[in-house]
């Protein structure tokens, strides 16, 4: 058994979760496409999804999903479906390691739910310890919120040969121990040149999703 074999097992157990006539928001990453993957059986049963990446609307588009965009909808999103690259005990967390955090930001801030699917890997006591943490950033304010995060204890490295589907870069952030995810969270998005930080502790998960070698687990 191998970290994909509990990606999976934890994604497939997320389709419970989906209710008939629903919106669904779509998160991005490895886990996703393994429940985008088995979201198309039931593709009939739901309204449509809301992706949050190029990546993950590509292969909605593939499987035949309805595809509904955010200022197309009139109401809020029912439930919002992502995976996480770390998440602590109050179902706070660090994303973007696959560089859509901005977009996952906005839809799962747009959903009435969101539904946090991990293997046992990602929870963690304190998040920024093992995971660098993930910062949008304006290209011309580069050197600036480097300089800027510099100030805090971070460490930054910038992710090379990659844009984000905003037309922007991404720094990884090391050195930093999220003792108070809320208020570095707020720090951070307050920092002129910054797009979107990866701490999703101001709209943290409502439900998470564990899965280990005794199965899938709950916690709300
Ligand atoms: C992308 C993300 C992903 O949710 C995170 O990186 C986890 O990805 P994976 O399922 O491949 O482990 O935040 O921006």
């Amino acid at each position: 058994m191998n970290v994909r074999y509990f990606k999976k097992k934890v994604a497939l157990s997320a389709i419970e979760y989906i209710s008939k006539n629903s919106v669904i928001g779509i998160g991005s990453g490895s886990t996703m496409k393994y429940f985008i993957k088995e979201l198309s059986s039931i593709r009939s049963f739901i309204i449509g999804a809301v992706a949050s990446s190029t990546i993950s609307y590509n292969y909605l588009r593939e499987l035949n999903i309805p595809i509904i965009e955010l200022n197309d909808l009139n109401s809020c999103i029912d439930i919002y479906i992502d995976s996480a690259d770390e998440v602590n005990f109050h179902m706070e967390m660090i994303k973007g390691g696959g560089g859509a955090l901005t977009r996952e930001k906005i839809i799962s801030t747009a959903s009435k739910k969101f539904l946090c699917i991990i293997d046992e890997s990602k929870f963690v006591k304190t998040l920024g310890v093992s995971f660098p943490l993930p910062i949008e950033v304006i290209p011309m304010a580069l050197k600036f919120v480097i300089n800027e995060i510099k100030k805090i204890g971070g460490i930054s490295k910038y992710r090379n040969h990659f844009i984000t589907d905003n037309g922007n870069c991404i720094i990884d952030v090391y050195n930093l121990t999220i003792n108070q995810p809320v208020s570095l969270e707020k720090y951070v998005n307050n920092i002129p040149g910054v797009v979107c930080v990866g701490i999703f502790a101001i709209r943290k998960a409502n439900i998470l999703l564990i899965s280990d070698i005794n199965g899938v687990r709950k916690i709300i």
